[in-house]
Formats: structure tokens, sequence, C-alpha cells
């Protein structure tokens, strides 16, 4: 039985009525790490791993919700809705999707909900905007609502800031909802114009490796780099008023500055001028198709990320090293807001299965853990599948 099936059996045997079904896949970002809050770009993609739904309205007055990875079913009622605190926190991504819905003035009938998939979570690859983004589309479809997929983008990310109560940016929830096979998006994060750049690898591939590490100071210094470049920008409007973000400024116009910034500050700020730089830089590699021009830019935004920005961690500075100095990788970089997760690698195809095998072995020697390998492709984003 497939998983699609698996879904569908637990629907129908939970709630006896037929369902729509939705997947919803995860994402990467070759590059471009955290300006998508600083309106810069960002250059992310949608890959085949994925949740599905199956969703449908009830009459019961009660959201009926089944996770199926977590083995856990939870009701809840239709009263005005709080995010959850205790072990059912899990479930304000779902309702966080809800209460956006209400608040723009739409009355969200009660449903029944089975979801689950193979996205590794806190793994950096977005499960949550996967979840938030899936149940959107579907209540879009099932209740009619005739919002756009940009709706359902900014309706997703806004239930992650204020329901879950992470201050992401957009581009998760974008990438998960526009992205389409085999392409790249450049995602202009200041006016959400974006273009579709084909990725064509050839002789490579990208694999993923996972530290399984995840550092609880992440949310919190995710919130601390968005504070610094704001006391960045503040500081260079003093002087030039037309500074809203940092994706206003150049290197010229920060350099000039330098000495009115705490190097901390600076630093951050210098890290996010010169990221936006490389996203442009890359699409233009991508258009000559210069991978290991891409791959250069990638290992310079993980140097970036790690002695300027201030967000990765041992395990993932291990994995970059190890694949710059292994001859069969071209690129590689830490992942996402960091402090754990991913590296994404752009691997010579015929290597990789022996590159897995030497990362595995190295990094279990480094610190005993079991390193996780995730070849992977680049996906369509959100949509309704046929049964
Ligand atoms: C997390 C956030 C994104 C983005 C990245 C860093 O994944 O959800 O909005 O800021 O970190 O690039």
């Amino acid at each position: 039985m497939d998983f699609l099936q698996s879904i569908h059996q637990k629907f129908l045997s939970l709630y006896g009525q037929q369902p729509l079904f939705v997947r919803s896949p995860a994402r990467i970002n070759l590059i471009g790490e955290h300006t998508d809050y600083n309106y810069g770009y960002v250059l992310p993609a949608a890959i085949d791993k994925e949740l599905l739904f199956a969703v449908a309205p009830n009459k019961v007055n009660q959201f009926r919700i089944f996770a199926y990875n977590f083995d856990d079913y939870v009701l809840i009622e239709n009263q005005p809705l709080v995010p959850q605190t205790n072990k059912n926190k899990w479930t304000n991504y779902l309702m966080g999707v809800v209460v956006q819905l209400q608040k723009l003035g739409f009355t969200v009938p009660t449903f029944d909900c089975v979801f689950g998939g193979n996205i590794p979570k806190g793994a950096g690859l977005s499960s949550s905007a996967a979840v938030e983004c899936g149940l959107a589309l579907a209540l879009n479809t099932i209740f009619d609502f005739k919002l756009s997929k940009l709706d359902l983008v900014k309706i997703s990310q806004k239930a992650e800031n204020e329901f879950v109560g992470v201050q992401c940016g957009i581009m998760d929830q974008f990438a998960n909802t526009f992205g389409l096979k085999d392409q790249v998006i450049l995602l202009d994060c200041k006016n959400l114009d974006y273009q579709l750049f084909p990725l064509q690898l050839n002789d490579y591939q990208l694999i993923l490796l996972d530290t399984d590490v995840h550092h609880s100071l992440a949310s919190s210094e995710y919130n601390t780099r968005r504070k610094q470049c704001e006391a960045g920008v503040n500081i260079l409007k003093k002087y030039e008023p037309y500074v809203n973000s940092l994706r206003d400024v150049n290197r010229e116009t920060l350099e000039k500055y330098k000495k009115e910034f705490d190097y901390t500050i600076w630093k951050r700020c210098d890290y996010v001028v010169k990221e936006n730089e490389r996203v442009l830089a890359v699409c233009q590699s991508l258009k000559n198709a210069d991978i290991e021009d891409v791959g250069r830019k990638m290992f310079a935004s993980h140097l970036g990320l790690q002695y300027d920005y201030e967000v990765s961690c041992p395990e993932l500075d291990f994995l970059v090293t190890f694949a710059a100095n292994d001859g069969s990788v071209v690129g590689s970089r830490m992942m996402g807001g960091g402090f754990g997760g991913c590296t994404i690698n752009i691997v010579r195809k015929e290597k990789a299965k022996s590159f897995i095998q030497r990362a595995t072995y190295a990094y279990a020697q480094h610190n005993g853990k079991k390193l996780k390998a995730y070849p992977i492709k680049i996906a369509d984003g959100t949509s309704i599948c046929e049964n």
C-alpha cells in the first residue's frame, strides 16, 4: 500500500467520508540565507519530500485532526482558538491557519483531517511551512474561499508568526507554494517578484546531510539576528534616509559608515549585503551553466554564516569542511536558520554514493552520531492530488 492509500484508509476509518487530497513539499535553499526578513533575495525550491493531507468538511462542530507520523488524534472545539502549550503544540501550525482565515473575515466551518509524510522533522527543511501551506490550500479548496496562491503564502507565514510564535520570513511558505519541478525560485523579498531558473545539474546532484542537531537557541538567536539587522538599518537611516532595510544598502554605503557601528552589528549587516550579491551572482552562474561557480558561492556563503552572521554550529562546520576537502563536492553550506539541521551539497553524481559513505564514517568518528543523508530532487509546490 502506498502512503496516499494509508492516509486514505485512516481517513475512512476515522470519519467514514471521502476527502480531498493535497500534497505539500519540504524546501531547500540553494543560497540566500537570512536575507528574506531583510527584504533581500533568496533562491529556494520545493523538493520531493512531502506531507499528504486528506481533508473534508464535517458537521460535528469540532476540528478533528489525526497526525499520522505521531499517531496522535486531537479534537478541537469550535470556539475562539488559542495557541496550545502542552503536548498538542503541533496543532498550532494548523489552527494558526484557521485563525488567520478568520481574521480575514472568513467563516471556517469545522473539518476532518489526516496528515503525514516523509519530511524529516527538525532538519531545517521547513516541515512547518508544509503543514501550514498544505492545510491552507485544502481549506481554500473545500470551502471555496477563492484566495490566490500569494494570499495562502501570506496567511501561512502569519500563522507561524502570530500563532506558533516564530518570527520567520516569507521564504519557506513561498517556496512551498510556488515551487516548480527542476527549477529554483529567485524571490525578491522586497516586492515578492519572482523568477524561475532551471537547475540543470547534469553530472551533479543535490545531497542534504542531516547533522541531527537541534539547538534550543535557534529561535532566540534568530530573533536576535533580526534585531541586530534592524539596529544596523537604524544607524544607516540617520545618514541615508532612503535606507529602510539592508536591501537598500550596498558595500560602499556600509563601508562609508563603518565607524558608526558596533563591530557585531557591522558583521551581521556586512554578511547580509554580501549574501544578496551572491544570490544574484549564482543566478548568473546558473544561466552560464557554471556549476563550479555556484559551488564557490555556496562555500563563501557558509563562511559568512559561520564567522560573520554566527548562526552555524560545530557539526555543520565539520560537514562543510569535510565536503570542501572531498574531491566529489563542488559546493556545500549550512541551510536554513542554522544552529543545526542540514548542509546542502552539490556532488558529482558518479561519486555521490561513496561521498555519503565517507561523510557518514567521518561524522561518526568525529562525534559518534549517525549521519543521515538525503539525495533530493526539485519538485512541484503544494498541489491538489488525485486519489
Ligand atoms: C528559517 C526561516 C526563513 C529564513 C531562514 C534563513 O528557515 O523560516 O524565513 O529566514 O530561516 O534563511
